[in-house]
C-alpha cells in the first residue's frame, strides 16, 4: 500500500535515491519531525534500508524523530547565562507553556530546550526562538517574547 504523504516527497525528487536527504528535508519541514510511517514509506519505494535512513535522521541536527514544535525555544545554559538565572527563565517558560524542558506543547508550536553557549554572553541570559536571539531576559518579560509567536 502507497503512503499518500509519502508520494509527494518521492514524486518532488523523481524517485530518485541521491535526494533522500533533500527528501527528508521535505518530510521534516512540512512536520516537524519525521514521522516513522512515512520513512517506512520510503525507504520501502527507494530501496534504501530503513536503517540508513534513521542513521541520516539521527546523525543531522535539522532531523527530528520525534514531533518537534512549530518554534524551537534554546535556553543557554552556558555558566554566563547560568549564573544570571537561566535555570528561572526555563521553569517560567515551562510553567507559561505547561511544559517541561525537552518536551513538545500538545499543540505542537513549542519545543522547550537549553543549550549549551550561544556566543553572545555579554547579553546573558539569552534564549533563541528559532532564529531569533532575546539577550537580557528577565522573567517578567517572557509572556510578551511568547506571545508574538502564537499566533
Ligand atoms: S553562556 Fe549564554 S551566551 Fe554564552
Amino acid at each position: 500500500m502507497q503512503h499518500p504523504r509519502a508520494d509527494k516527497f518521492i514524486k518532488r525528487w523523481g524517485g530518485k535515491k541521491d535526494c533522500l536527504i533533500e527528501m527528508m528535508h521535505d518530510i521534516q519541514n512540512e512536520y516537524n519531525y519525521l514521522p516513522e510511517d512515512i520513512l517506512v514509506e520510503v525507504s520501502e519505494r527507494l530501496k534504501v534500508p530503513l536503517a540508513q535512513i534513521y542513521g541520516i535522521a539521527t546523525f543531522y541536527k535539522a532531523f527530528s524523530l520525534t514531533p518537534r514544535g512549530k518554534h524551537q525555544i534554546g535556553v543557554c545554559m552556558g555558566t554566563p547565562c547560568h549564573v544570571k538565572g537561566a535555570s528561572l527563565l526555563v521553569e517560567a517558560i515551562g510553567r507559561h507553556l505547561g511544559i517541561k524542558e525537552g518536551e513538545t506543547t500538545k499543540d505542537l508550536k513549542f519545543s522547550l530546550a537549553t543549550t549549551g553557549c550561544v556566543g553572545t554572553c555579554g547579553l546573558a541570559p539569552v534564549i533563541v526562538i528559532d532564529e531569533e536571539m532575546y539577550g537580557n531576559v528577565n522573567i517578567n518579560q517572557i509572556s510578551k517574547i511568547l506571545k508574538k509567536y502564537k499566533k
